[in-house]
């Protein structure tokens, strides 16, 4: 029943280990085993265990340092411990240390039923979390397994049930439409109307106009009565999108709308109560745009009751093949053409590839792979990127992930070749000039160069 839990035994003497490996043989569960607790605290840091079974008494550590240390790295795992000589004072100590138990070393049924007791919470809090749902890599349309974009998945679930404001922040193409549907077709307002209303598509009086309507009469050619969009929407949803476009003499108006739940159409000298939810997107950062005296504070308080940050494509770059197969999947199909594949170099070009277009960007550039394509397997060639964009040596490298002088080197060959290779467009090609104006030697200009096959 347990049989997926990941148990380390750190062995110490030979009862306590008899006395685990039965109970560990009643609840079905099979350990890795240690004999050093030295050993089991490297394990401790490098692996996630979901208990650990140990002794009071070892060679080289206590079962309070081994509880310790498991609960610093590893808050998550359940620690049980075994004492030869059990006392009350070890007993409260162990427990307020956060021990999931303490078992006599040679009772049998207390220690099974101790495992049982953990693996059975375990289970009920791995069947509970989000995070193991098999619709994991997907939520409304929404394609992506990092830690984000999954974070963004239960912060969708979270605030979809309520009508409170949600603003929405991330560069052009991130999702910020898809993310704000997602909310509406998982809240209660799902049967009424989703509607989306682009404030940097619109000049400011016709805006207005759209989205509180006007009476007849308002304007020259206004013959009839207008319903704007907010009333549209009525029980329903609206996204402002681009909102940071909206004049501040707009952005007034709606806070007012927003304050009161209700609006007043162009022309009109009545209000209308309106129940809509508001969400919002930008593309820019709104707070900076307050503090420039762009946006109004106001508004943006009113606004950001949730905030959902799209990080852009290049910093979650481990969605990048979910995304290529969901896309490959979607325009093979919309094309009739066969369903294709991606190969391990095309694959490689596009995890190398900055996209500042984001996933809009490499939704493009699927499609046109699978139109380049002859065969099956989309190859490096039939991917189209904008070589102006591609990533840069220090980009495609985790740098974080190097030793400092291993990554220092990176950035300076990095370095190397832009400074040498515009400083030898600038002066013509000719050394002795690039030599004056960098004073660099012409033979460490000549060594750079030739290093990174510059003309
Ligand atoms: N995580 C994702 N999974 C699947 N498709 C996505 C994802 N993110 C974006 N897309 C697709 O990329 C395109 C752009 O997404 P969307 O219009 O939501 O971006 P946006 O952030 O609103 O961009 P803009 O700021 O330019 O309006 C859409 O076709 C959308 O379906
Ligand atoms: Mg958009």
């Amino acid at each position: 029943m347990f049989g997926g839990a990941v148990v380390l035994l750190v062995r110490a003497s030979a009862s306590g280990a008899t006395l685990a490996a039965r109970a560990l043989d009643a609840v079905g569960v099979k350990a890795r085993k240690v004999a050093v607790p030295a050993e089991a605290l490297e394990l401790i840091r490098g692996d996630d265990f979901d208990v650990i079974i140990g002794e009071m008494k070892m060679d080289e550590a206590t079962g309070l340092e081994l509880l310790k240390i498991a609960k610093t790295f590893r808050p998550e795992t359940d620690v049980v411990l075994l004492d030869r000589s059990p006392s009350v004072g070890a007993a409260v100590r162990v427990l307020s240390q956060g021990a999931s138990g303490y078992v006599t070393e040679d009772n049998f049924d207390a220690l099974a039923s101790s495992l049982r007791a953990v693996l059975a919470k375990r289970a009920l809090a791995s069947y509970d979390s989000p995070a193991r749902e098999p619709e994991d890599s997907s939520f409304g349309g929404i394609v992506g397994a990092s830690d984000c974009v999954r974070g963004i998945f239960q912060l969708i679930r979270k605030v979809a049930p309520s009508t409170a404001p949600v603003l929405i922040q991330g560069e052009s193409g991130t999702g910020k439409e898809l993310i704000a549907r997602a909310i509406h077709d998982n809240s209660p307002r799902r049967d009424r109307r989703f509607l989306a209303i682009n404030s940097a598509s619109l000049p400011e009086t016709l805006l207005e106009s759209e989205l509180f309507g006007y009476r007849r009469g308002a304007f020259t050619g206004a013959q009839t009565d207008k319903m704007g969009l907010l009333e549209s929407a009525d029980g329903g949803s609206v996204l402002l999108d681009e909102i940071g476009s909206m004049s501040k003499q707009l952005q007034s108006k709606l806070l007012r709308a927003m304050e009161e739940g209700e609006i007043m159409p162009v022309g009109s000298t009545e209000r209308v109560k309106v129940d809509v939810r508001f969400l919002a997107a930008s593309n820019r950062d709104l707070w900076e745009m307050v503090l420039s005296d762009e946006f109004r504070k106001e508004l943006y308080y009113r606004l950001n009751v949730i905030e959902i940050d799209v990080p852009p494509l290049r910093d979650r770059k481990e969605d990048i093949p979910l995304l290529t197969e969901h896309f490959l999947r979607k325009h093979c199909g919309d094309l009739g053409v066969q369903q294709k594949s991606v190969g391990k170099a095309a694959l490689r070009k596009l995890l190398g590839h900055r996209w500042p277009g984001n996933v809009r960007e490499l939704e493009n550039v699927i499609r046109r792979a699978i139109i380049l394509s002859k065969g099956p397997v989309i190859l490096a060639r039939d991917v189209q990127l904008q070589r102006s964009f591609s990533a840069s040596a220090s980009e495609r490298a985790d740098l974080l992930s190097m030793p400092y002088h291993k990554a220092k080197g990176v950035v300076e060959r990095e370095f190397q070749k832009a400074y040498v290779s515009r400083l030898l467009s600038r002066s013509g090609g000719k050394m002795k000039e690039a030599a004056q104006r960098s004073g660099l030697s012409r033979q460490s200009i000549h060594q750079i160069a030739k290093r990174h096959g510059l003309k």
